[in-house]
C-alpha cells in the first residue's frame, strides 16, 4: 500500500508565499511579533486556514489556531500541531513556518482523503516565539501552558518602546478566547534543524528528544562619559571598555570549555554613542545555553562573579535584569518513538538529537505529550536569509508530520 502523502506543491509554494510577506525596503524579512508585517503574514495564514474550512480562533495573547472539527471525537482533546510565523531580523523564510504550514497541510491532506480521526486536530501559529521585540521568547505558548499571565504578557515593553497588548490590538490580533482554552490531547513541531549535525551525518529526520536550558540576560554597565583626547587611561570609568571585557570572558569560557555551554552577545548599545566621548554607560544581552541544568546554573553564576569583579576593577557599576530562563526539557518518549517508526517506515534514516534553539513545544511540553521532528539546514545556518533546506527534505518531514499525527489522532 502506497503511503499518503501531503501535497507538496501547495506546502512549498505557501512556503515561498509567506516569506515573501514582511520584506523591508532593503528586501530583509523582518516579520517581528506585533508589527504591521506579522499582521500581513497572520492575515495570509488565516485567509488559507479558512480556505482549508477550518474553524479560526485567536486568543487574547494572540496565538491563532485552525481546527478542524469533525463529528466523531469532536468532544475529545485535540491533536495539535504548529509552531510560530514571526521571524527574527533579517531572516529565512522556514524557521516556525514550516511548521504551521506543514500542520495546515498535515490537516487538509487528512481532511480531503476522508480520514476520520477519533479526536480532532488543529493547527497552531504562537505569537512571539522569536522574542526579538518582546521578551521573553516563546510567550504566546508560554502563557498558552500558563507559565506567564496574559496580562503580564500584553504588558511587555518592546525593544522599540512599544507595549505588546497595543499592538496585537492595533493589528487586529487580540482575539477574545482564554489563553489555554484548547488542551492539546499531544503536540508535534516540525522544524528546521538550524544546526549542522542531520547534514553533517546524511540523516534527513531528526527525532528531538531533548531541549536544551536558555538563559537571557540584560546587562548595565555605567561609568563615566569624559573626553577622549585628554583622559588619561588611568583615569577612565570607561563602560564600553567593561562591556567589551564580558564579551571576552563568555567567549573565551564557552570556548575553552568541553561542554556544549554556548554564550552569545547579540545586542550592544553605548551611550553618548559618540566616537570621541568614553561611553557612560553599555547595555548588552547575553543568551547562555546549556542541555544540563545545573552547568547552566554554573555559567550564570561564573558571569555574577566576573561582572563583580569587573565593576571593582573598572571602577563601574553593574545591574542585571534576567528576560528569559527556561530549563532543559525532555520531550515525550512515546512520541519520539513515533516519529522514528514513522521515519524507518518511509525508509528514511532518523537519529535522536538534542534541539538547540528554544521551541513553542518547550512550553506545550508543561501540559501535553510534546515532541519535535527536525530536518536538515544547509551549512547549519539560521536566523540569516541563507537559511535553507532542500525541498525534498521539507516534503519529507512534512510527511513524517502527516505519519505522526494520523497514528496520534487515530487513538
Ligand atoms: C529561537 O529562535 C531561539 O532559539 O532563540
Ligand atoms: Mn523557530
Ligand atoms: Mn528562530
Amino acid at each position: 500500500m502506497t503511503a499518503l502523502s501531503i501535497d507538496a506543491e501547495r506546502l512549498l509554494g505557501r512556503l515561498r508565499d509567506l516569506g515573501q510577506v514582511g520584506r523591508d525596503s532593503a528586501g530583509r524579512l523582518v516579520r517581528l511579533a506585533g508589527s504591521d508585517a506579522d499582521k500581513a503574514g497572520r492575515d495570509l495564514f488565516v485567509t488559507w486556514v479558512r480556505e482549508a474550512g477550518l474553524d479560526v480562533a485567536v486568543d487574547r495573547i494572540g496565538n491563532i489556531f485552525g481546527l478542524w472539527k469533525n463529528d466523531s471525537g469532536a468532544d475529545r482533546n485535540p491533536i495539535l500541531l504548529g509552531s510560530h510565523i514571526d521571524t527574527v531580523i533579517d531572516a529565512g523564510i522556514y524557521d516556525g513556518s514550516y511548521g504551521v504550514l506543514s500542520g495546515l497541510e498535515v490537516i487538509e491532506t487528512l481532511k480531503s482523503t476522508g480520514f476520520v480521526p477519533a479526536r480532532p486536530l488543529a493547527v497552531a501559529a504562537f505569537t512571539n516565539e522569536e522574542g526579538v521585540r518582546y521578551a521573553p521568547d516563546m510567550m504566546g505558548s508560554l502563557v498558552h501552558a500558563g507559565g506567564l499571565s496574559v496580562e503580564e504578557a500584553l504588558a511587555a515593553v518592546g525593544t522599540d518602546g512599544t507595549v505588546l497588548g497595543a499592538e496585537l490590538r492595533r493589528i487586529g490580533y487580540a482575539g477574545s478566547e482564554e489563553p489555554g482554552f484548547l488542551k492539546p490531547h499531544a503536540y508535534i513541531e516540525l522544524h528546521i534543524e538550524q544546526g549542522p549535525m542531520l547534514e553533517r551525518e546524511g540523516v534527513s529526520v531528526g527525532a528531538v528528544e531533548t531541549l536544551q536550558g536558555i538563559s537571557w540576560q540584560r546587562v548595565t554597565i555605567d561609568g563615566d562619559a569624559n573626553h577622549a583626547g585628554t583622559t588619561p587611561m588611568s583615569m577612565r570609568r570607561d563602560a564600553g571598555h567593561a562591556a567589551a571585557r564580558v564579551v571576552t570572558f563568555l567567549r573565551d569560557r564557552a570556548g575553552r570549555s568541553n561542554t556544549p555551554t554556548v554564550a552569545t552577545v547579540g545586542c550592544m548599545t553605548f551611550e553618548p554613542n559618540a566616537i570621541n566621548v568614553i561611553p557612560s554607560r553599555a547595555v548588552f544581552t547575553v543568551d547562555l545555553r546549556d542541555p544540563d541544568e545545573g552547568r547552566l546554573q554554573a555559567e550564570e553564576g561564573a558571569l555574577a562573579e566576573y561582572l563583580q569583579e569587573l565593576a571593582d576593577a573598572e571602577g563601574v557599576t553593574v545591574a542585571v535584569e534576567r528576560l528569559a530562563r527556561f530549563e532543559p526539557v525532555t520531550f515525550d518518549p512515546r512520541i519520539v518513538a513515533l516519529v522514528e517508526d514513522a521515519a524507518r517506515e518511509r525508509g528514511l534514516a532518523s537519529r535522536r538529537m538534542t534541539s538547540g534553539a528554544g521551541h513553542d513545544a518547550q512550553m506545550i511540553a508543561r501540559v501535553a505529550p510534546s515532541a519535535m521532528i527536525f530536518v536538515p539546514s544547509i551549512g547549519g545556518i539560521s536566523h540569516n536569509p541563507r537559511e535553507h533546506t532542500p525541498d525534498p527534505d521539507l516534503v519529507a518531514g512534512a510527511n513524517i508530520l502527516l505519519d505522526v499525527a494520523t497514528r496520534l489522532a487515530a487513538q
